[in-house]
């Protein structure tokens, strides 16, 4: 059992992992700024789960806060969520995610040197991987990337890799994952884009239930079979049950960079297919021209995670299908019913 100090537990893929550690027995404390998540997601964890959850509301820049948090619950280990995660905000906004991304993790590695904890599972992205060179992606593919959003990703993974060159003692899990989906079984907790959705599956999820009027899809000349962007989905806890693996599989001294995907592409058509289906609903859509930055396909390689992690994905896209559509019909202003 493990003393977890969750930073960005309480955003979407933070939250479907803390359900999966407490449902393990390992003890938690979320940290979060709430700046992208609510406090509810919180409260739902705790209705999934049955547990009574300790939270702090704090940013991961307030270095001296984190010390506090990891000193007073006495945690050993840390999952690092926390984090700005929009491509296209990143561009018109690179300072703040800079700042956010790596001051942040800047932050939380002097906190957790200053209190020798060691063990980090830190959030990762194949947008590390920039133009697949080849498919599908394994974890030995050349890294670059396209945008400030990849760029402080990639800079918090070398940042990583050079604490565990400096220290050995250190224990380094990168998890870089694939297209994340879908949302708890139970229908509480999900994603809950605070604006309009940059990501394909909230946005067919918002078409459906009728908030949004019709889908753009950006390309259908691509070199794919139906000529759109194809993706490697995965259902978001399947995503959670890789990291619960990452905290078991913590050993005295590493440093991996694993991929969290499934190893199967799906087109946006497949998707918006597989949405109508799982929802009974129309999903309208319009094709426009490619959306910069996109690549055709990407897909993992999630060969090493099983031999890694004894972890591989189990649900499909119609499980992230049917789930998403749970969570969205149930709850279609997410966590903000007074909308
Ligand atoms: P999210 O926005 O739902 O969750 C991030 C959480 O971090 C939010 O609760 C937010 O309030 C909190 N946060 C942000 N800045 C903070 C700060 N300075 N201090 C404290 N808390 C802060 O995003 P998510 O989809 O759950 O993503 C989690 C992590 O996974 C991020 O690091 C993201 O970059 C990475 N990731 C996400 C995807 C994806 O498509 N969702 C893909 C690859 C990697
Ligand atoms: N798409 C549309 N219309 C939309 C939104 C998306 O056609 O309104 C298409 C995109 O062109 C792409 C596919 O749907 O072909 C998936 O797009 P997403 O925006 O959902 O996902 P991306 O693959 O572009 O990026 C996501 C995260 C990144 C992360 C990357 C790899 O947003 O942060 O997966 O993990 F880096």
């Amino acid at each position: 059992m493990r003393k977890i100090l969750v930073t960005g537990g309480a955003g979407y893929i933070g939250s479907h992992t803390c359900v999966e550690l407490l449902e393990a027995g390992h003890e938690i404390i979320i940290y979060d700024n709430f700046s992208n998540s609510s406090p509810l997601a919180i409260k739902r964890i705790e209705e999934i789960t049955g547990k009574a959850i300790n939270f702090v509301s704090g940013d991961i820049l307030d270095q001296k806060t984190l010390e506090q948090t990891i000193h007073l619950y006495n945690c050993d280990t840390v999952i690092h969520f926390a984090g700005l995660k929009s491509v296209g905000e990143s561009t018109s906004d690179p300072i703040s995610y800079y700042e956010n991304n790596v001051a942040g993790t800047l932050s939380l590695l002097k906190a957790m040197k200053s209190l020798n904890v060691k063990n980090i599972v830190f959030s990762s992205s194949a947008t590390v991987y920039g133009q697949p060179q080849f498919l599908p992606l394994t974890e030995t593919h050349p890294l670059s990337t396209t945008n400030p959003y990849g760029n402080s990703k990639l800079v918090i993974e070398n940042i990583l890799r050079d604490v565990f060159a400096s220290s050995p003692d250190w224990s380094i899990t990168i998890l870089r994952y694939f297209n994340p989906a879908g949302a708890h079984s139970s229908g509480l907790i999900g994603e809950d884009p605070l604006d309009t959705p940059n990501n394909l599956m909230p946005y067919v999820a918002q078409v459906a239930i009728g908030k949004l009027k019709e889908l753009t899809v950006f390309g259908n000349d691509y070199d794919t079979p139906d000529g759109t962007g194809v993706r490697d989905y995965i259902h978001v806890t399947d995503l959670a049950r890789g990291h619960l693996k990452a905290i078991e599989q913590i050993g005295e001294s590493q440093c991996l960079e694993i991929n969290l995907g499934t190893g199967v592409g799906y087109s946006v058509i497949d998707i918006v297919n597989a949405f109508k289906k799982a929802s009974n609903k129309e999903v309208p859509f319009k094709f426009a021209p490619r959306r910069k930055g996109d690549v055709a396909t990407c897909f993992a390689n999630p060969n090493y995670a099983k031999q890694t992690l004894g972890w591989e994905a189990t649900l499909g896209i119609d499980d992230m299908c049917k789930d998403h559509w749970k969570w969205q019909e149930t709850n279609p202003n997410g966590y903000n019913p007074a909308e």
